[in-house]
Order: structure tokens, then C-alpha cells, then sequence
């Protein structure tokens, strides 16, 4: 894994935006995996206003998103795939009909996710996938467990993961959807690229345990260690206990 610490959240916002506008400009039909969550947010204005600036095309790329909740479809304003929009999508020339998002309101969940996987290997695999990480290690929806699930899959949320996404809802946890939609460990893993962004202090202790810690189940980030190409990007408060065990 290559860390790269920086002096604070707007260098991480800058970084990653340069790592997206460089990845887009080497291979314009790049195949973007995304995260949501607030970590990518300030990345994300800076893409619309590199984009504004003639910096980046997207127009031949693809993207697809970790993760949805299920039950809301995508126009319900705390979806991902609305979330997406406000934050990224109107602010680059993308083209709609490769926006790809898992759909938490299909009748069979089951179908849906495998619909998903079957896109995502139609389009050749996802050559540069963007991660968040939670504080209790999760990646997409992949919560701390016993084992975790190599393909796209159905999760019930964990109760700190309800709260976390209480925002969307009106601040109010019971609002949040108990299920989503999400990649799988194998899924993510089979991401050419991975750049995981963290930053602030909550995030230093999962951060620890993903780079420095054993490959556990109960810290899924932990399993970006196998892969050949990842990058953390870290703020200073993010980094702090990373080389201490
Ligand atoms: C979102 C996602 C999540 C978030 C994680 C961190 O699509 O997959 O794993 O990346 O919960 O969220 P923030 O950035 O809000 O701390």
C-alpha cells in the first residue's frame, strides 16, 4: 500500500481530484468506480471546477457507484444516486447513459445485484475505484463481521451506519433505510487501481488497523492490503497513529 500523508483535507480533495483528472486524460474511456459519503465531497467541487476550467473530459467515461440504499428509488432525495448528482454528475460532461447505479427499488434485490456485476464486467472492470472508509473499518457497505461477501450483495445496516447517513434523512436514524445494495470485498478488489481517502481524527484508529493491523473480517479496509495498487490518501489527523500498532 503507498500512503500519502498531506497537511490537511483540502490537499487530500486536491489530490484526488488530480489523481481522477489524470487517470481520465491518460485513458479518456476510464471506468471510474465512486464512493459518496462526506470524504469525497470537496474532490468532487474541485472536479466540477477543473471541469469548468477545461480541465478533465468526461465524456467517454463510465462510473460506477459502491453502493445504494434499498427501498428509495433514484429520484428520493437521500439516494446515492442523487447525492451523486448534486455533488458531481451536473458539473461534468458526463454522459447519463454511463452513469451506472445499483437500483435499491428493484422488485428482486437478488437480480438486481447481479445485474450489476455483469454490467460492471461488461465494461471491461473498473480501472480506478474511489473508496471512503467508516470508522469501524467498513468499505461500501461491507460492515465488520464474521465474513465478508465477495460479489455485490444486500446488507442490513449496522446502527452506527444508520446514524452516519442520518444527515440524508432529515437527521433522524430511524429514516435511514435498514438495507442497501453494495459491491462486494471481490468486487472492489477486482478494481485495477484503488485510491481510499480519509481524513480527520475520528478515521485515525480504522486507518491504524487497515494498514498497520492483520487482514481481519472485522476490519474489512484491512483487505486492500492484498491488492497490487492502492493508494491512502491521509490528512494529517487521519495519519497520526499509522506505523504504530
Ligand atoms: C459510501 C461508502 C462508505 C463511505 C464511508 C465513509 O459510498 O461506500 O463506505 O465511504 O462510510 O463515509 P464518510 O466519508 O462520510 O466518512
Amino acid at each position: 500500500m503507498k500512503i500519502t500523508v498531506l497537511k490537511d483535507s483540502d490537499r487530500v480533495a486536491r489530490a484526488l481530484a488530480r489523481r481522477i483528472t489524470d487517470a481520465l486524460r491518460e485513458q479518456p474511456d476510464l471506468v471510474l468506480g465512486l464512493a459518496t459519503g462526506r470524504t469525497p465531497v470537496d474532490a468532487y467541487a474541485q472536479l466540477r471546477r477543473m471541469h469548468q476550467e477545461d480541465d478533465g473530459d468526461w465524456s467517454r467515461a463510465s462510473t460506477f457507484n459502491l453502493d445504494e440504499f434499498a427501498g428509495i428509488d433514484a429520484s428520493h432525495p437521500g439516494s446515492f444516486r442523487q447525492f451523486m448528482q448534486h455533488h458531481l454528475f451536473e458539473g461534468v460532461n458526463l454522459d447519463p447513459s454511463r452513469i451506472h447505479f445499483l437500483n435499491g427499488a428493484a422488485a428482486d434485490l437478488d437480480a438486481e445485484c447481479d445485474r450489476y456485476e455483469e454490467a460492471i464486467h461488461q465494461a471491461g472492470g473498473i480501472d480506478l475505484q474511489v473508496l471512503g472508509i467508516g470508522s469501524n473499518g467498513h468499505i461500501g457497505f461491507n460492515e465488520p463481521g464474521d465474513e465478508l461477501l465477495a460479489r455485490t450483495h444486500r446488507v442490513r445496516l449496522q446502527p452506527s451506519t444508520r446514524r452516519d447517513n442520518a444527515p440524508l434523512f432529515g437527521d433522524d436514524p430511524s429514516h435511514v433505510p435498514a438495507e442497501a445494495l453494495s459491491m462486494g470485498i471481490g468486487t472492489i478488489l477486482r478494481a485495477r487501481r484503488i485510491v481510499l481517502v480519509a481524513t480527520g481524527a475520528k478515521k485515525a484508529d480504522c486507518i491504524a488497523r487497515t494498514v498497520n493491523g492483520r487482514i481481519a473480517t472485522r476490519v474489512p479496509a484491512s483487505v486492500l492490503q492484498v491488492h497490487p495498487d492502492v493508494e491512502i490518501l491521509l490528512d494529517r489527523a487521519a495519519a497520526v497513529r499509522v506505523g504504530r500498532t
